[in-house]
């Protein structure tokens, strides 16, 4: 691939990136933590930065959830997160950011394909921002 990541560290992290899930409010998936789900991403990577792991592990994490949420984002919804940019950065941060929005935890439509289009869909629903933000990676990474 021309792009050259670090598949390695992508292989990782990616098992690693809804680490923080089981600390969250989510029935249909098994998980009965007390936090609302949009926090799993920065739960992931406190736990992680707790543990020691390199930084770089909790911020794929932190910054996987939607297609990133900015800070502005954040405070403009009252998004119960800390209020800071959780956008993906680095190739290896956008690129397993950008492959799990093709698949779904919930089993009922596990074994569902879903398409480029529909994640663009589904993420304007949420925000303008997420769906530019997605379709650039969409063509960058010719999705
Ligand atoms: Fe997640």
């Amino acid at each position: 691939m021309h792009l050259n990541p670090d598949l390695e560290f992508i292989e990782k992290a990616a098992m690693l990136h809804d680490i923080g899930i089981f600390l969250t409010q989510a029935q249909a998936i098994g998980c009965t933590g007390e936090k609302p789900y949009i926090c799993h991403g920065y739960l992931g990577k406190k736990l992680l930065d707790e543990h020691g792991l390199p930084p770089e592990y909790g911020l794929v994490c932190e910054r996987h959830t939607g297609a990133g949420i900015t800070k502005e984002n954040i405070l403009l919804n009252n998004i119960p997160l800390p209020q800071r940019d959780m956008v993906p950065i680095s190739l290896e941060e956008k690129i397993i950011c950008a492959a799990d929005k093709y698949h779904s935890k919930n089993p009922k439509y596990s074994d569902k394909n879903i398409t480029t289009i529909q994640i663009i869909d589904e993420l304007g629903k949420i925000s303008k921002d997420h769906a530019k933000r997605f379709s650039m990676w969409a063509e960058e990474f010719n999705l």
